[in-house]
């Protein structure tokens, strides 16, 4: 081990899928980032599922396990804790963890609305500690090549752009009640999960947003409820059905502060579509479209034709992001795990330095707050500004 590298005690809150996507990330940063600043060491797993954090510790290595997040939160050693609860807790468990005194990597949305980002986010301030926010897509090299493209005008101006998040993970019929579907317990539906990535996304590329209309709809009004413990998305059958209380699809029209255009559209029920989420830009010269399904190109149209300009992929390599921490040569395909662990990587450093890096709390609370005027303006019907 480097001279250099501090040691981190981590912990997770929260062992379904996303718990298990930070305990990967957090074993692997040594693997990618050998010059440290530090290698976290996962110590400490709770789940309120009993068992659930005990086959977790056992699997990773960590010497705690608990049902009772509070537990974990009150012990001094541990220095950072993953917050990968469902969004209801996120406010309670996210402020506990800081006023703790210790530095937080929490999922997106962070709760329920921008009033329990902004909570979080002052915790975060009073406490001076370090934050995370899961928004990963903009820690694909080939997303930072496409912001520092557009930033350095090489699409010239941009005029208007397109952020698409489909996906058919609740498509099913028989898709479980779980918390994802339920207000009190999960707060918004698709706009909270994949709308505030594609949020995040938009200002990360295109900066703030003026004002904007949307709306929305439910398409799978009724779901079955599951009869024990839940995580991901998991089919239910039998049993009696509750109501859908959250939108399954929503679009909203953005004016930016530049004076672009920009349309945003997310669906959990797009039959067809699985993990269909990206974007194209388009500017007075040009022109740039991301895939996350091939997360490591880029289309580009870049000239002076104006018209018959032609599109060319570009595969993003070394030199783009933190591409050269996987591989040494461009097209090597990096996949959804390796966002998260550029994520646990920026995160580290971040605690190290006491320099914030990559999206943090603030991040949170201005997507949420984008989200917040989305479901305004689908309650009033009209314009509204951000
Ligand atoms: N960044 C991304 O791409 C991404 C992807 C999926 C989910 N998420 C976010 O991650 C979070 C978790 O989503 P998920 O898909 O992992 O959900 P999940 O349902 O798979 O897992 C949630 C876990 O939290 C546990 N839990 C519930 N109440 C608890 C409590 N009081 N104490 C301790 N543990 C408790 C559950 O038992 C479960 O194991 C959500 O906020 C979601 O929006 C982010």
């Amino acid at each position: 081990m480097p001279a250099t590298v501090t040691p981190l005690r981590v912990a997770i809150v929260g062992f379904g899928w996303m718990g298990r996507v930070h305990a990967q990330a957090y074993a692997r940063v040594r693997h990618h980032y050998p010059e440290g600043p530090a290698f976290p060491e996962l110590v400490a797993i709770a789940d309120d599922v009993p068992g659930r954090a005990e086959a977790a510790a056992a699997q990773f290595g960590a010497a705690t396990a608990v049902t009772d997040w509070r537990a974990l939160i009150a012990d001094p050693d541990i220095d950072a804790v993953s917050v990968t609860a469902p969004n209801f807790l996120h406010r309670e468990i996210g402020t506990a963890v800081l006023e703790a005194g210790k530095h937080l990597w929490i999922e997106k949305p962070v709760g329920l609305s921008a009033a329990d980002a902004q909570a979080v986010a002052d915790a975060a301030v009073a406490h001076g500690r370090q934050t995370a926010v899961g928004f990963n897509y903009r820690n694909a090299p080939a997303v930072q090549a496409a912001r520092e493209l557009i930033a350095s005008g090489g699409i010239g101006s941009v005029t208007h752009a397109r952020f698409r998040f489909f996906s058919d993970y609740a498509a099913h019929p028989d898709g479980a009640l779980t918390w994802r579907y339920q207000r009190a317990r999960g707060g918004n539906g698709v706009l909270g999960d994949l709308g505030s990535h594609a949020a995040d996304l938009a200002w990360y590329l295109l900066g703030d947003v003026a004002s904007l209309v949307a709306d929305s709809a439910i398409f799978v009004p009724e779901r079955p409820e599951p009869t024990g413990a839940t995580s991901g998305h998991q089919l239910a059958s039998g049993g009696s059905r509750g109501p859908v209380e959250n939108e399954d699809y929503v679009s909203a029209q953005l004016r930016l502060l530049s004076g672009a255009r920009c349309v945003l559209e997310a669906c959990r029920v797009s039959v067809g579509e699985q993990n269909s989420y990206g974007f194209e830009v388009h500017g007075t010269r040009g022109a740039v479209r991301w895939d996350y399904r091939r997360m490591g190109e880029l289309e580009c149209a870049r000239g002076d034709r104006f018209q018959d300009e032609p599109s060319a992929t570009v595969h993003v390599g070394p030199g783009s992001g933190d591409y050269a921490a996987f591989q040494p040569g461009a097209a090597n395909p990096m996949g959804y795990d390796d966002l998260k662990v550029i994520e646990a990587q920026r995160f580290v450093r971040s605690i190290v330095t006491g320099v914030p890096e990559g999206a943090t709390i603030a991040d949170a609370v201005r997507s949420a707050r984008t989200l917040d005027a989305m479901t305004a303006s689908i309650e009033k019907g009209a314009w509204v500004t951000v």
